[in-house]
């Protein structure tokens, strides 16, 4: 997540490299982070000679990791903090530091990693509307930014944080049905794949709603009409809906 944002931040000029730097604590990740970002400093931790008041840090660690990581900032001197780490409220964060540093929580998702993501904001107790949009422009290199309030944020996790993995489920499981129907591997991976991206882009850019689109391709006792009956005998909603209010009450947790 950490070396998405870097990427998109210099892909979109939002600062020149030598403005930037990584904290990355393993050696042979600060080498490869090294080369693939010519010009960005590269450091194996925090100190105060690399911060002021001024600095802004992104926090991309594992939740495990993130309140350590955020009182050495605290003890750095950064001026404002934005977490893309999942569960963690900004009252959290914002504990970890002696003073009152601006934090906001986010929670972007993996096609950040090709500048298509999406990612949800909340400012905390400190947060004014310049800290929103410093935030917005950080995550706005890698895709689109919304504003949500922060008790939505476990949900945004569990929805949008989360829909890669199921979309690709329901890919493998396509994939797996063409197989069992005779077609060969790479044509069902072919077929699919190619499918799921352009639906999506129909879906993005066609102004139509999904359901309108469903009803489009669903004629009247014809062939999908026959495979989305069975979808709904197999309650594939009811399962999305479980899905995602399991993944939020785990974000819930995760929290505590
Ligand atoms: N992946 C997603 O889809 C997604 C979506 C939304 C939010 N998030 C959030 O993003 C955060 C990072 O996830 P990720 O998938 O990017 O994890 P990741 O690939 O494991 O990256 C975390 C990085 O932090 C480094 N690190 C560990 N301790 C550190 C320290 N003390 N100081 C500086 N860096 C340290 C790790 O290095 P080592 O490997 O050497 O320990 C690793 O390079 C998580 O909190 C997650 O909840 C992820």
């Amino acid at each position: 997540m950490g070396s998405a944002l870097v990427a998109g931040l210099l892909k979109a000029n939002w600062c020149s490299p030598s403005d930037l730097a990584i904290v990355q604590p393993s050696s042979p990740k600060r080498e490869a982070l090294e080369e693939r970002f010519p010009g960005v400093k590269v450091l194996d931790q925090v100190s105060k000679n690399d911060v002021n008041e001024q600095t802004g840090a992104v926090l991309c660690v594992k939740p495990d990791h993130a309140e350590a990581v955020a009182r050495n900032l605290s003890s750095a001197g950064v001026g404002r903090l934005l977490s893309v780490v999942a569960g963690l409220s900004t009252q959290r964060l914002e504990a970890t530091f002696k003073n009152s540093v601006p934090v906001i929580r986010s929670m972007p998702n993996t096609p950040v990693l090709i500048g298509e993501g999406v990612s949800a904001i909340s400012g905390g107790e400190h947060c004014v509307a310049a800290d929103l949009e410093w935030a917005e422009s950080i995550l706005g290199a890698v895709g689109t930014v919304v504003r949500v309030p922060e008790r939505y944020q476990d949900t945004v996790g569990a929805l949008s944080g989360a829909m890669p993995a199921y979309l690709y489920m329901v890919v493998e499981s396509l994939i797996e049905a063409g197989v069992h129907q005779g077609l060969t591997r790479d044509l069902a991976t072919s077929l699919v794949v190619d499918t799921f991206a352009g639906a999506g882009q129909l879906l993005k850019h066609s102004g139509e709603s999904p359901e309108q689109l469903r009803f489009n391709v669903t004629s009247p006792g014809g062939v999908t009409a026959a495979g989305i009956r069975m979808l709904e005998q197999r309650a594939l909603r009811a399962a999305f809906l479980e899905a995602v209010a399991s993944a939020a009450e785990r974000s819930r947790q995760l929290g505590r």
